[in-house]
């Protein structure tokens, strides 16, 4: 459980290059993390590879997410789209309106569970 993959960390941080930095403080994963820290980690280690996409579509107008990545953002849960998300705005260097982002990730979300099944649901 607290095993820390990297992967999903470098995908954040790639992410981070190209709109907002999104837990900079995660790329060298500190002894015993803060329980928000933990949280958030877990959320983007979840969300794998589709991280990069979901981020994306969220911060960069015109990107879209694919139906596998709707699924796996489904299972992940609502509640660490979110975290992540507002975790993502809250940086000292985003620049963009709060409220238009949160907009576009609830729409993001909303999008995943119109194309998606709802026998895919946890
Ligand atoms: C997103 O792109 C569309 C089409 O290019 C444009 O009409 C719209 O204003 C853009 N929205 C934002 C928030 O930039
Ligand atoms: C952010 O976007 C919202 C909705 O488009 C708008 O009402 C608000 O004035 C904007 N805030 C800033 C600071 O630009």
């Amino acid at each position: 459980m607290a095993r820390l993959n990297i992967s999903p960390v470098m995908v954040i941080l790639l992410l981070g290059s190209v709109a907002v930095t999104i837990l900079p403080g995660l790329a060298v994963p500190a002894p015993s993390p803060a329980p928000a820290q933990q949280h958030l980690l877990e959320c983007a280690n979840k969300l794998g590879d589709c991280g990069k996409q979901v981020y994306f579509a969220v911060f960069v107008n015109g990107t879209t997410v694919t139906k596998d990545c709707c699924t796996r953002v489904l299972s992940v849960g609502k509640q660490c789209h979110h975290d992540l998300i507002v975790y993502a705005t809250q940086r000292p260097t985003f620049k963009g309106n709060v409220s238009e982002i949160l907009d576009k990730s609830e729409q993001v979300w909303n999008g995943c569970v119109h194309s998606t099944p709802a026998s895919l649901f946890h």
